[in-house]
């Protein structure tokens, strides 16, 4: 079985600092690093990246206007081969870290003399993943946070899909994490380790 070395970049889209979402990326980092590849982990909670504004300065040759982390996380991401997104569910679609996160990928578009149909511009070919925590379980509760990340990660920026793993029913944020009751943590160091077995 041949594994080949990834640079993977986990983006932590809020949560509680040490609370499911964290433990479950923790997790996967252990299992993707024990496989060998790099890990590395930003996250929104310490550094703050806002929503695009539409300003469009960023069609015109300039980086984004904004002064958040987001322009000196642009190196990160283009490096890497891999990008997890990983967020508690919130109102039922990912947390509105990722969400800004994800629109500040316009700034990293690039121009597409041919798109196919319901693209107007292209994006850097990366894989990607998705990680997710909430309190319920039952079989819609990552419905529509599924379908964003569908349609906006894989659909449009056209990403490469490796797999979502999302950690139902692991309690609300009153009270203390309760993902360790569950086998998520398990599940989601696997889900790291073969993350590239073929
Ligand atoms: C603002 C907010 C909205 C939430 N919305 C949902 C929801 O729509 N469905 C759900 O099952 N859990 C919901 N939850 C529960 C969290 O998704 C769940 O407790 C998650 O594991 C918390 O992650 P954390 O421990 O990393 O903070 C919500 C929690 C908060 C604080």
């Amino acid at each position: 079985m041949e594994i080949v070395m990834k640079k993977i970049l986990i983006v932590q889209g809020g949560g509680r600092p040490k609370g499911n979402t964290a433990q479950l990326v923790q997790a996967f980092a252990e299992g993707a690093k024990d496989a060998g590849h790099t890990v590395e982990t930003v996250s929104l909670l310490k550094q703050e990246v806002k929503g695009c504004l539409g300003c469009n300065a960023c069609r015109y040759g300039k980086p984004c206007i904004q002064k958040d982390s987001f322009n000196e996380m642009v190196p990160r991401i283009l490096e890497a081969d891999l990008i997890v997104f990983a967020s508690p569910l919130y109102f039922w679609t990912v947390s509105s870290k990722i969400k800004a996160f994800i629109e500040r990928f316009y700034c990293i578009a690039q121009e597409d003399p041919n798109p196919p149909l319901g693209r107007y511009e292209k994006y850097p070919v990366k894989d990607s993943a998705l990680l997710m925590t909430s309190a319920d379980n039952f079989f819609w509760t990552f419905e529509q946070a599924a379908s964003y990340y569908q349609f906006a990660v894989v659909n449009y920026i056209g990403f490469h899909d490796r797999g979502m793993l999302l950690a139902g029913g692991c309690g609300d944020t009153n009270g203390k994490p309760q993902i360790q009751q569950t086998d998520w943590l398990e599940k989601a160091y696997a889900f790291g380790k073969k993350i590239y077995e073929e």
